[in-house]
């Protein structure tokens, strides 16, 4: 049987730091706020974006609401990040994703380098990708952070990335080459992933359709470290791309879906908060 790597107990722990941290700031005068735009209406996009503020205020990070109808403009959408840009009072900027086809997903490009808590802007992901990170998007650096606890050292190992986004795949595949992993990307127009992921030490799944991708214990190595980023929704069940119940009988470590991954994406926003804050104010300087 595998171990349960779990990202809710990962999650409350770090929580108790952030806690804290924003303590230390509002005693000196700072209070950490961030911004959450959301467009339309996409009910796993409406979740998403409460579960954010819920745990941004439960360890003392403000938050202020923006909600814009899905016919907005681009340069209406523009304006509000811009007037977020320059607002003093405001150290993070989230603009959530999936945006409605008529807005390019390039606009979060325009969202302040320092208040891109996101790490989604070319500056940090530049940054990223030369090997001095600034601001790391939250799914890469969760599991970063899941790796640490359970001290997994991926050197040498084989990585297999199903996903090929800037918010996860490509950003992942980077920082654990700087681990000294070998990665590998894989993506919807790959062949016989099926044959191919044996060969992988450590899986990382990102699709989030179970009919598209399931990960099953016969295309997984003895002992391989499974990560589960998808998030699927089947007749209200939520489900992970992974067939837990077999893949966990041969893996070493697994995350759950739910209380995986996604507990620690939303911890590593606060995370990135906090020093999108610090680093404005000069109480770090990296
Ligand atoms: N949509 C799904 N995950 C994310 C995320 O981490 N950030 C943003 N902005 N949108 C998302």
């Amino acid at each position: 049987m595998s171990k349960l790597i779990d990202g809710v107990l990962v999650s409350q722990q770090i929580k108790e730091t952030i806690r804290s941290e924003v303590s230390g700031l509002i005693n000196k005068g700072i209070r950490p706020c961030l911004a959450t735009i959301l467009v339309g209406d996409n009910q796993a996009s409406v979740t998403y974006v409460k579960n954010k503020q819920t745990a941004a205020n439960n360890v003392g990070i403000l938050t202020r609401d923006f909600k814009l109808p899905e016919t907005i403009k681009q340069d209406e959408l523009l304006s509000t990040i811009n007037e977020l840009n320059k607002d003093e009072n405001v150290h993070g900027i989230l603009v959530q994703l999936p945006l409605p086809h008529h807005i390019e997903t390039s606009i979060t490009n325009m969202v302040n380098y320092e208040k891109d808590v996101d790490g989604l802007t070319s500056y940090n992901l530049g940054f990223l990708f030369e090997g001095t990170p600034k601001l790391i998007p939250c799914t890469p650096l969760g599991i970063l952070e899941l790796l640490d606890f359970y001290n997994i050292d991926v050197k040498g190992m084989d990585v297999a990335i199903i996903n090929r986004s800037n918010l996860v795949g490509k950003p992942l595949g980077i920082l654990l080459m700087y681990r000294d992993a070998t990665v590998t990307f894989f993506h919807s127009k790959s062949k016989n992933l099926e044959d191919k992921l044996r060969n992988f030490d450590c899986i990382i799944t990102a699709v989030g359709n179970r009919q598209k991708f399931t990960l099953t214990s016969k295309m997984i190595k003895e002992g391989a470290v499974i990560f589960d980023v998808g998030i699927s929704r089947t007749n209200g069940k939520i489900q992970g791309d992974v067939d837990f119940r077999s893949v966990s009988e041969k893996a070493s470590y697994i995350t759950p879906v739910p209380g995986g991954v996604g507990p620690m994406t939303v911890t590593m926003l606060l995370k990135n908060t906090v020093l999108a804050a610090s680093l404005k104010n000069k109480i770090r300087n990296n």
